[in-house]
């Protein structure tokens, strides 16, 4: 039998998913597992734990020899980077649940980790709940995966589907989606897209061997969509969901993040609320589909626990993938969109596009559907932010390729 290592704990964070993380690891009684040591910030907050278990100080713990595993989970990514690095320097593996510290600095902390020969581990990192990482890791280290995409942001998800099926305005579904923990403190970051872009680029780092640093990653998220997006999406029986899509073509990688209608076909429609959901695709597997919690304290808590556990063995990511794709080529790929703007010439704007599937105008609003590369898009938003662009589902291009009308807008006017 392996004997399993005991881990004690020094935990940074002690909000939503560490205070989370402190009541799991009570319930479960994990055997090899103890917090020795919480560090937070505020002096004058009432933790509910005993005092002595509290401190403000971070040396206490990165100091600390008896400690051997830093469990990071605090909001701040730059501070969480200066910590996972001492502690990483000072002999200790590390779990964290930070995806910006982590895009924002794959390459030093693969450095860090090498040169200490420490292990960090990050699964709540990627999609909270879902056991994504270590699946692409392991499951699929010899599998040739050319797919991979998913819903995950779960604040995201959340706002669109209480926007879509009870008609709450975006700013409403924000608040309700923060009162309840599942948004980021700063929520531009899920709206945007950010926290989407910082998660693919690790996802892709894992799945196809080649990380992308988040802002090399094209990026619209969901706050230019109007009740014009939702009623062209009602009218479809279509759903919108902020999707992060990497795909291997002949000739490279292909990776965005872009809000997207999507139709029953696919298995991410029914991943509504807080869930994420995560499909991926296989030479030889084919489709495969995973979804959960994508944010919230016990579900994010339970991956960093199962972190915990899986360091209590000794387990590491090796980055098997790393040294064959590192340099696969990021593709300009041309993408089937909707795209609504109120300030541009149609036929300036219909110029960009490959091919169109329909126009319809409505005063000065336009909207366009058609084949357009992923770098005209993201030149358009550049100068015109306020566009809304929307990826449209395979089945809307199948129809249309063969000249059938897809639908028939009722008044325009409408829209
Ligand atoms: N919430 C989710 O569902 C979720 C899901 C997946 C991943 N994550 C990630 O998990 C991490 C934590 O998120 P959260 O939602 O738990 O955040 P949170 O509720 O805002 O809590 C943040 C905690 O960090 C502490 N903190 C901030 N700066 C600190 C510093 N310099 N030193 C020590 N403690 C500090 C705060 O201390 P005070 O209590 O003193 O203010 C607070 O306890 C983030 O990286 C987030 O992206 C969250």
């Amino acid at each position: 039998m392996i004997k399993r290592k005991q881990l004690h704990i020094g935990l940074f964070g002690f909000g939503c998913v560490g205070k989370g993380l402190y009541d799991v690891l009570n319930l479960s009684k994990h055997p090899c597992a103890e917090i020795v040591k919480i560090c937070v910030k505020d002096k004058t907050k009432d933790r509910g734990v005993a005092k002595d278990l509290i401190t403000f100080d971070k040396h206490e713990i990165l100091n600390d020899d008896s400690v051997n595993l830093v469990v990071e989970l605090i909001d701040d990514s730059e501070e969480a980077f200066d910590i996972v690095k001492k502690a990483l320097l000072a002999g200790k593996s590390v779990v964290t649940a930070n995806k910006k510290m982590i895009a924002e600095h794959f390459d030093d902390l693969l450095s860090l980790q090498a040169s200490t020969g420490q292990a960090l581990l990050y699964e709540a990192a990627a999609c909270a709940s879902i056991p994504i990482i270590r699946n692409l890791e392991e499951y699929y280290d010899t599998d040739i995966l050319n797919r991979i995409e998913g819903i995950i942001n779960g604040s995201t998800n959340y706002i669109l589907t209480r926007s879509l099926n009870e008609g709450l305005s975006y700013k409403e579904a924000l608040q309700i989606a923060q009162q309840l923990g599942y948004a980021e403190s700063n929520p531009g970051l899920d709206v945007e897209g950010h926290d989407a872009a910082n998660k693919l680029s690790i996802l892709s780092a894992h799945a196809f061997g080649r990380f992308i640093l988040p802002e090399d990653l094209p990026r619209t998220g969901i706050q230019n969509i109007t009740s014009a997006e939702l009623k062209f999406a009602r009218q479809n029986n279509w759903k919108i969901k902020l999707l992060a899509k990497a795909y291997k073509t002949s000739e490279g990688l292909t990776a965005f993040v872009m809000p997207s209608y999507v139709d029953d076909d696919s298995a991410l429609y029914k991943v509504d609320d807080v869930f994420n959901g995560v499909q991926t695709e296989t030479v030889f597997a084919d489709k495969q589909f995973f979804s959960g919690r994508g944010a919230g304290a016990f579900p994010t808590a339970s991956a960093v626990l199962s972190d915990i556990s899986a360091l209590s063995y000794d387990y590491r990511y090796e980055y098997k993938k790393l040294n064959q794709g590192k340099d696969i080529p990021l593709i300009d790929d041309v993408i089937p969109v909707y795209l609504r703007s109120e300030d541009v010439d149609e036929s300036v704007l219909s110029d960009s596009f490959e091919h169109i599937f329909e126009v319809f105008k409505s005063g000065n609003r336009l909207h366009i559907c058609g084949q357009i590369k992923l770098k005209t898009i993201f030149t358009w938003l550049k100068t015109h932010p306020n566009m809304a662009v929307l990826h449209l589902p395979e089945t809307y291009v199948e129809i249309n390729s063969k000249g059938l009308p897809i639908l028939e807008l009722e008044n325009l006017s409408e829209l």
